[in-house]
């Protein structure tokens, strides 16, 4: 069976982050793979989001982060906690928001044309997870709507998923 893409108007940011999750919710509903999910999410993210470069997963396997499914250019693969980013929020178990990657100490530059970065952590009962990775060639590209909406999004796929 194929997915459509819906077409989601932004203009009112409250309002696209809920019909994104509602179609997210939709899109998972009949699978409990914590991976076919992640590929799933990222692909609807980057489809119907404006303004991203690399929307992607990064997975704790053995004590680091490793890359998962993700769109967009090829990433790094392996970021050890504490590093970048992906690694901070990791690290810490919120969501770090960086609106000039180049002015972040430690940034991982994987793809030069981000300019902007919001990563969100996967915390469940169990623990961490991994991260949700957004990537922007905008500056400033992701403000309090896109946190709140990155984040339940992240929460949607975790509750689809079974790990
Ligand atoms: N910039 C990230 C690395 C991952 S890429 O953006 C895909 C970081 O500093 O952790």
């Amino acid at each position: 069976m194929s997915a459509t893409v819906p077409q989601i108007d932004f203009s009112d940011r409250q309002a696209g982050y809920r019909a994104l999750a509602q179609a997210l919710e939709g899109l998972l509903a009949a699978e409990q793979d914590w991976l076919a999910n992640a590929a799933n999410t990222c692909a609807l993210i980057h489809a119907v989001l404006p303004e991203l470069n690399w929307v992607g997963f990064y997975f704790l396997r053995g004590g680091e982060l490793v890359v998962g499914p993700f769109q967009g250019n090829p990433a790094c693969v392996r970021i050890a906690l504490g590093r970048g980013v992906c690694g901070t929020a990791a690290a810490r178990g919120t969501l770090v928001n960086v609106p000039d990657v180049h002015a972040f100490a430690g940034h991982i530059a994987c793809d030069p044309a981000s300019r902007s970065e919001l990563v969100v952590p996967l915390v469940t009962p169990q623990g961490l997870r991994g991260v949700l990775d957004l990537d922007s060639p905008r500056p400033g590209r992701f403000d309090a709507h896109d946190e709140r909406g990155i984040s339940e999004l992240a929460s949607i796929y975790l509750k689809a998923s079974c790990f």
